[in-house]
């Protein structure tokens, strides 16, 4: 029902943005299946097809016109995306219109940190302000569907991928993820200034064998469950529009084909209805996994797990109709996928509002890049710092040393389409702007991240020597991490070790600032530098982010959201691991061993003997400009039984001299379970801000709920025992308190 006509100008402009008409569900279900009454096979079939962008092409209006495709993605020419809408509704025999599609993944044209950077900040209001930003300037072309967030838990660095999702960590995942997704959406989806959120990669894709991409998984259900599962719960039951499915297969069946992924958890118990798109070609890709025999066998597999809408793999325009024709997927379920799709449209507002206003289109606002800035320094993670940071009033001469320190197409990560790198603001520009020109001498030593040439060494030392600091800005080009970009050397790329090296040998002190689509193995680097800042490529204003925490001007709050390896054998690598029979105790390192030393002379536990255990820097650390300390857990109860909560409090305090913001962790280890529990388990965290001297009492609540996991059964159970609890700075500093569960 179309209220519009009715509406006076004044009732019109009460609405925040352009007119929409925000249906209510039961009114979107009943123009569904009245819809769906009056198309045929042919055009039910075509709402399942996405096609990429082919401009304003014959091939594509005729597509358009004949009913055969429901989505578009990579089309952002404004007038374009009108023009191909107006084909939809005006020349198309039921007016459908388009939904355009884009990989959004963090931010269209003021990019963002990368959300493994978004993560570090361990903020909810940073990572949902950008994905609004981020909508209000996508919306603008006509980009109303984005494929982000990525929620998919990584916990091996080799894996590109791991650059675009928020790390090891399913609560904080979970919390991030939802953060973004609320910021897509906004609150009202019909809203043109909204896009529908997309939870990817459904699922387990994180878990690719050896951290190589689209390789396969062996994930056991239980497994599933505790770890990959949640974000995508969480995105289900808190309103994510759409799920993409991943690439990858789960224990012999690829998502494509898996309903009971895709159907029986997703929909039947979750109770999900919103729309399931393909990863590109991934229902086609059935056939090289070895699942189906040939395309239209893959189109029937991935019709009946639910996957609603095929992009790019031509699987459904082109055997669907045949497929139904036969009874091999039913009317019913080819209806179940229409309706999904169709329904998207209606909640996105397109049926009342499908034309974008092309003069509305801003980009790069003021406020836009001041929180692009926030981001960057909320999101940066002082990793060491012997006192020479912040940068002292005294330093003169500083020497900008490195691959990363004018890299404004690096700078931004992967997965920036449509990036526009002279918008970028470098750290070179920033610190020149803070410190002027002529105190700043510029020598990058390497061409770029990969570069293997020592010639631009010398000048480079030179400018260390004269220089009274060095910042050495070291790390990866873009294209080193994201789809496809797995690396199996996880050190620095490049002839970047050896000019760090050379570098140090001048003695002048060095800042090492590190841009990064994943963690890095740095031990060398890090034992020569005074200082290591780590940026997870910052996106357009990684520069006076940066500049802003080296001088002082703000203060370093981010902690890692993965844990860093001191080798690149070492992983997959992650704080929530099991114990084991043999923890790592009495470790005799490689070099400390006597020669013809006995058998068992090392201690038999679970170590390396060249790099002993544990990560170079854990999951959840961050250093500041201050120094903040935490009192012991108090708990008010030492036992917790059903429908009850025990409230965790703890004290922490500013040492330091200037204001600062710390990420409190609750850190939970359940110590006897029917199937082995991890040793610790992130449930809780919270920002505090804290002016210098001021103490604040931190509380959390533990519920019951929180310590479950899934049992042998599959039945998500919290077990009677012993439970210890910690409330700290990161996954390996605080004293626990304990306390017991009961059923009874
Ligand atoms: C890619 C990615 C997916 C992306 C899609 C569309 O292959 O796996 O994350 O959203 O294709 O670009």
């Amino acid at each position: 029902m179309n209220l519009k006509p009715f509406l006076t100008a004044a009732a019109l402009a009460a609405l925040a943005v352009s007119p929409v008409f925000a249906l209510t569900e039961q009114e979107i279900n009943a123009n569904v299946a009245a819809l769906i009454s009056k198309m045929t096979l042919e055009e039910k079939v075509g709402q399942l097809n996405q096609l990429s962008g082919l401009g304003y092409s014959p091939e594509m209006v005729n597509a358009i016109k004949a009913g055969n495709v429901g989505s578009i993605l990579n089309e952002t020419d404004p007038a374009i995306v009108n023009k191909l809408q107006r084909e939809a509704i005006e020349n198309s025999r039921l007016g459908i219109p388009l939904i355009i599609a884009r990989d959004v993944i963090h931010g269209y044209k003021t990019i963002f940190p990368i959300p493994l950077g978004q993560a570090a900040s361990w903020s909810e209001e940073i990572v949902e302000e950008g994905a609004r930003i981020a909508a209000e300037e996508a919306s603008s072309v006509g980009i109303r569907w984005t494929f982000s967030p990525m929620v998919d838990i990584a916990r091996d660095p080799r894996w590109g991928r791991m650059a675009e999702g928020f790390g090891e960590d399913p609560v904080l995942t979970t919390r991030l993820g939802m953060a973004m997704t609320r910021g897509y959406q906004g609150d009202d989806l019909s809203k043109p200034n909204t896009m529908a959120a997309c939870a990817k990669h459904f699922a387990g894709y994180g878990a690719s064998e050896s951290g190589k991409d689209y390789n396969t998984t062996w994930i056991p259900e239980v497994q599933l469950r505790d770890v990959y599962l949640p974000p995508f719960e969480a995105q289900a039951k808190g309103g994510a529009a759409t799920f993409m499915c991943s690439f990858n297969d789960i224990c012999g069946v690829p998502s494509s084909g898996n309903k009971h992924l895709l159907t029986d958890i997703l929909r039947d118990e979750w109770g999900w209805d919103g729309l399931m798109v393909s990863d590109w070609g991934s229902i086609q890709q059935m056939i090289p996994h070895g699942y189906s025999a040939d395309l239209r066998q893959a189109a029937e597999q991935a019709a009946n797990a639910g996957v609603d809408v095929d992009m790019e793999g031509y699987a459904y325009i082109g055997y669907l109709k045949d497929l139904v024709e036969k009874g091999e997927v039913s009317t019913e379920q080819l209806d179940n996928l229409v309706a999904n799709v169709l329904r998207l449209k209606y909640r996105l507002g397109l049926f009342e509002n499908p034309y974008i206003d092309e003069s509305k289109i801003n980009f790069y606002a003021p406020s836009s890049l001041a929180a692009a800035q926030k981001a960057v320094e909320q999101s940066t993670v002082l990793l060491k710092n012997d006192g020479i940071l912040p940068i002292k009033k005294g330093v003169k001469k500083i020497a900008v040393i490195g691959p990363m320190a004018d890299a404004q197409h690096d700078q931004a990560g992967t997965w920036v389409f449509d990036l526009e790198k002279e918008h970028c603001v470098t750290p070179l520009t920033s610190l020149r702007e803070k410190y002027g020109k002529k105190n700043v001498t510029y020598v990058p030593g390497v061409k770029f991240s990969r570069d293997l040439s020592h010639d631009g060494f010398d000048e480079a030392v030179k400018a260390a020597k004269d220089a009274d600091i060095v910042l050495f800005f070291a790390g990866e080009e873009a294209v080193l991490s994201g789809e496809a970009h797995c690396r199996t050397d996880l050190t620095l790329p490049g002839a970047q070790k050896e000019l760090m090296a050379a570098l140090a040998e001048t003695g002048t002190p060095i800042v090492m600032v590190v841009q990064a689509g994943r963690p890095l193995v740095m031990n060398d680097e890090v034992a020569k530098a005074a200082a290591v800042v780590y940026c997870f490529h910052g996106g357009t204003m990684t520069g006076p982010g940066l500049t802003a925490l080296l001088a002082g001007d703000a203060n370093f709050s981010g902690k890692l959201p993965v844990s860093f390896p001191k080798a690149s054998a070492q992983v997959p690598l992650y704080y929530a691991h099991k114990n084991t029979g043999r923890p790592a105790e009495g470790m005799t390192l490689i070099n400390d061993i006597p020669l013809e030393a006995g058998q068992t002379s090392t201690g038999c536990t679970s170590f390396y003997l060249d790099c002993g255990d544990g990560p170079a820097f854990p999951f959840g650390y961050g250093l500041s400009y201050n120094n903040y300390s935490y009192s012991d857990p108090k708990l008010s109860s030492a036992t917790l039984t059903p429908g009850e909560t025990i409230t965790v409090t703890c004290d922490v305090t500013n040492n330091g001299s200037r204001e600062g913001r710390e990420v409190v962790q609750l850190y939970v280890r359940d110590h006897v379970g029917s199937l082995i529990r991890p040793v610790k388990e992130l449930k809780d965290f919270a920002s505090v801000t804290l002016a210098p001297g001021e103490t604040k009492t931190v509380s959390f609540e533990i519920n019951p709920e929180m310590l479950s996991f899934y049992n042998a059964q599959l039945q998500k159970v919290t077990e009677p025992g012993e439970f210890s609890v910690w409330v700290a700075p990161n996954s390996e500093s605080g004293s626990p308190a304990s306390f017991s569960y009961s059923d009874k």
